[in-house]
């Protein structure tokens, strides 16, 4: 298991500055989005620089689901000023667009496609050492903070795909559940619904055992190694976090309660699924996302589309267990009780269906748009979103059952309509 380490509770904010100050950092590179830049959490953390008399710059130009183009102006960024740590302040979008500036910076003869995930990149290992990074959370969602993964949008491509190495983790999660409080529904929401789809997937992946092929060396030993006992534990502790508090979280901005128990929740599924893996719902989301159209996510103070990372994700997670179940029924039945289905006089043999079900009043009572359609698909697209689902093997080939390109449409297919 590889984590980072986490320090969790309100106002924890407040020691960042002295954090940077044991460890010596002389220049830091702050980031955000230029959203946060006007809101409490990073007038949190500037305040405790200025209090402990850190010197640092501010990199504000973070897009919301970056790009590899956004990544690339980071980059720049950060190799100008030779920082000698980093601390991100928001949601996956600023943590992983840091741990890319990060990566490069410190590797500044390096291409860009070096480090980022085979097929697309070269998937070269990461072997010199990055600066120190601490990551302040201020979604519900990804988990960034706990993982060694940095996603975007690859333009050319038109999918999402990423750099995965436990080196680029930060080094220190700070998680303060103060900065939930100014979230928007959508983007609680959005991002809580990440949290279910890390935790349901990691528990349902395929188990460490049966992945193939075993490392030569430990050094290549992949992020994602398969369902395991340790990454279980934090899977099914987030899962009945979610089922408890998600709800709340969304529909009530002041339940302190709930939007803190996301905050942690969020970690956990990181702390799961960044070594367990994920599989099908994110490979299949990534050209969910990538080939977006017209679609305005409500709640996101973004000027360009977007279909939110745990929007693309939840809808077609239906589908997808109906298809994965008959591969590990014991575990999609344990999943659909823990979301609230009764299972007393169940069957296993209907386990994909009795989940499926679950997952699509869990959705509709929380408001989520009625599938592909709603997100401005059709039919006809189904065979881009299938192209762009192939070259993601590395989360694919740990969903428990394997898929051919006719299943993977199907799966489009059936996820065109939740509801
Ligand atoms: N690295 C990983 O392990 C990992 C895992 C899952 C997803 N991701 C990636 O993370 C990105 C999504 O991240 P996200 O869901 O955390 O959202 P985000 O970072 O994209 O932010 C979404 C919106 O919420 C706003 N926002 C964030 N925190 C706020 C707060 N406290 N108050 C008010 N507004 C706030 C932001 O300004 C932005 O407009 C995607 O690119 C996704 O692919 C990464
Ligand atoms: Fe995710």
């Amino acid at each position: 298991m590889a984590i980072s380490n986490i320090r969790y509770g309100e106002g924890v904010t407040q020691e960042v500055g002295m954090d940077l100050q044991n460890l010596g950092a002389r220049k830091v590179c702050v980031m955000t989005d230029n959203n946060l830049g006007q809101l409490p959490p990073i007038k949190a953390v500037l305040d405790s620089l200025t209090k402990n008399g850190i010197h640092f710059q501010m990199y504000d130009n973070v897009r919301v689901e970056p790009t590899d183009y956004s990544f690339m102006d980071a980059i720049t960024f950060a190799k100008k000023g030779e920082f000698d740590a980093y601390v991100a302040v928001g949601g996956g979008s600023v943590m992983d667009t840091c741990k890319a500036a990060n990566l490069y910076a410190s590797n500044p003869g390096s291409h860009f496609l070096d480090y980022v995930n085979a097929p697309i990149g070269k998937g070269k290992t990461v072997t010199v050492p990055v600066k120190p990074m601490i990551a302040v959370p201020t979604t519900t969602g990804t988990g960034s903070e706990t993982t060694g993964v940095a996603i975007f949008d690859y333009k050319e491509l038109k999918v999402k795909t990423g750099i995965a190495s436990r080196a680029i983790k930060p080094l220190l999660g700070m998680i303060d559940p103060l900065h939930t409080l100014h979230m928007p529904e959508r983007v609680v929401a959005n991002s809580g619904f990440d949290v279910l789809c890390h935790a349901l997937e990691s528990y349902t992946a395929l188990p460490y055992k049966m992945r193939s092929p075993c490392p030569s060396n430990p050094i290549n030993r992949p992020a994602y190694q398969g369902s395991n006992p340790i990454s279980d534990v934090w899977a099914i502790h987030a899962l009945r976090i979610v089922a408890k508090y998600l709800k709340r979280a969304i529909t009530d901005p002041e339940d302190r309660e709930a939007r803190a128990s996301m905050h942690l929740a969020s970690a956990f599924a990181g702390i799961g699924f960044g070594n367990a893996g994920v599989h099908l719902f994110h490979g299949m989301s990534y050209p969910i996302s990538g080939l977006v159209k017209t679609y305005k996510a409500k709640d996101y103070n973004v000027d360009h589309s977007l279909v939110p990372h745990g929007l693309s994700v939840v809808v077609t997670s239906p589908a997808v267990f109906t298809f994965t179940a008959p591969m590990f029924p014991e575990r999609h039945l344990e999943a659909a009780e823990i979301l609230g289905a009764d299972i007393r006089t169940a069957r296993i043999k209907d386990a994909g269906f009795i989940l499926a079900d679950t997952l699509r009043k869990f959705l509709f009572d929380l408001d989520v748009d009625n599938g592909l359609t709603a997100l401005g698909y059709s039919k006809a697209d189904i065979p881009a979103l299938v192209k762009g689902t192939l070259p993601q093997e590395r989360v694919t080939k740990l969903a428990p059952r394997p898929q051919t390109e006719e299943e993977l449409s199907t799966l489009f297919e059936a996820s065109m309509q939740l509801y």
